[in-house]
């Protein structure tokens, strides 16, 4: 049997949080829908957030209810604090993503308050999510660098996960927010949280800023880490932090993976039609970095994999 890897498709969040156009909700449905229909299995639908702050995530509450009929999915979400906890249980969210950035700077950038408030959110929620039947992924944003403070301390986010996992978080996501990590470092903190963690309870997310998104997944997988957010389309970046462009295009992951002999369980060319919608809709050109190559493929006839 091949090695299984889990995509997590965070398109329809970080990938539409940063663009200038706002989708509808009926767009946002259509998206996820193809990418249940390409496979995918793991999907963040969208953010339980201020609207104010985040105009792009408004009415997710709407989204999950298009999204009740599909099952063997996990739907999540990201809640940035206890009231956003509360709006995605009563949405009926899978799985919350709760975010801790390394950084002071950052967490202030982001949720308005300090690490230790969030850690405190954090804590109140898994003690519901516990109750709620709800998963809960802890996510390490700016985990290896911070656009104001500059290179995190690794052991801050030994310490920060360290944390999570105390509290009952299912998951710990380490992210690479802006994209500025590289195969070295991400390959030494993965390796050193997978010893004191385990790896099947870490999750990766990079963006590609330095076209080194493909080598740092390459990195965390020798590190044994198989769960991966990616983008579809290789949209994405966070309105918070300065510098950060597109997540890994969930095709150039699948694609990176499966020629690799791993499983993702996901139907490449399908996902292609996914990220072309997306992009049609938003106006952008996407598809990833392997896209002309892709489409020639399918224009020959030729396999993808
Ligand atoms: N969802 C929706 N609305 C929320 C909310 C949530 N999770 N949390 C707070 N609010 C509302 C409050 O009810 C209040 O509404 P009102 O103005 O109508 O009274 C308003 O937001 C301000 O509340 P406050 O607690 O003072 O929040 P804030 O202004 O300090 O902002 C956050 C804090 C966390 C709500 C805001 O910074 C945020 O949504 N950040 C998300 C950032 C993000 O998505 N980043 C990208 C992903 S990492
Ligand atoms: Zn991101």
């Amino acid at each position: 049997m091949r090695d299984k890897v889990l995509i997590n498709d965070v398109g329809p969040r970080d990938g539409l949080q940063n663009q200038s156009s706002i989708l509808s909700v009926e767009q946002r449905i259509q998206v996820i829908r193809g990418l249940l229909n390409a496979g995918v299995r793991s999907v963040e639908v969208g953010a339980f957030v201020s609207p104010k702050a985040v105009p792009a995530m408004a009415n997710t509450d709407q989204v999950l209810a298009g999204l009740t009929s599909e099952s063997g999915i996990d739907r999540q979400v990201l809640v940035p604090n206890a009231k956003g906890y509360e709006l995605a249980r009563r949405a009926g969210a899978d799985t919350v993503v709760l975010v801790i950035c390394a950084s002071e700077t950052m967490n202030q950038r982001n949720v308005r308050m300090s690490v230790e408030d969030s850690m405190a959110q954090a804590r109140e929620i898994c003690r519901a999510a516990r109750t709620d039947g709800i998963r809960v992924v802890g996510c390490i944003a700016v985990a290896w660098q911070c656009p104001f403070e500059g290179a995190t301390d690794p052991g801050r986010v030994m310490d920060l996960a360290g944390q999570l996992f105390a509290l009952g978080v299912d998951d710990v996501n380490v992210a690479d927010t802006i994209g500025a990590a590289n195969p070295k470092v991400v390959n030494d903190l993965m390796g050193a949280l997978a010893r004191e963690y385990g790896a099947s309870r870490l999750a990766c997310h990079f963006h590609d800023t330095r076209a080194l998104a493909l080598g740092n997944i390459y990195a965390a997988l020798e590190a044994g880490i198989r769960k991966f957010d990616s983008a579809v389309g290789g949209i994405g970046g966070c309105p918070f932090a300065p510098g950060a462009t597109g997540n890994a295009a969930s095709e150039d992951v699948v694609m990176l993976l499966e020629q690799m002999g791993l499983d993702t369980g996901i139907d490449l060319a399908a996902l292609m039609d996914v990220g072309k919608l997306v992009g049609s809709m938003l106006g952008v050109a996407t598809g990833g970095r392997a896209d002309t190559w892709r489409r020639l493929q399918l224009e020959k006839g030729a396999p993808l994999i």
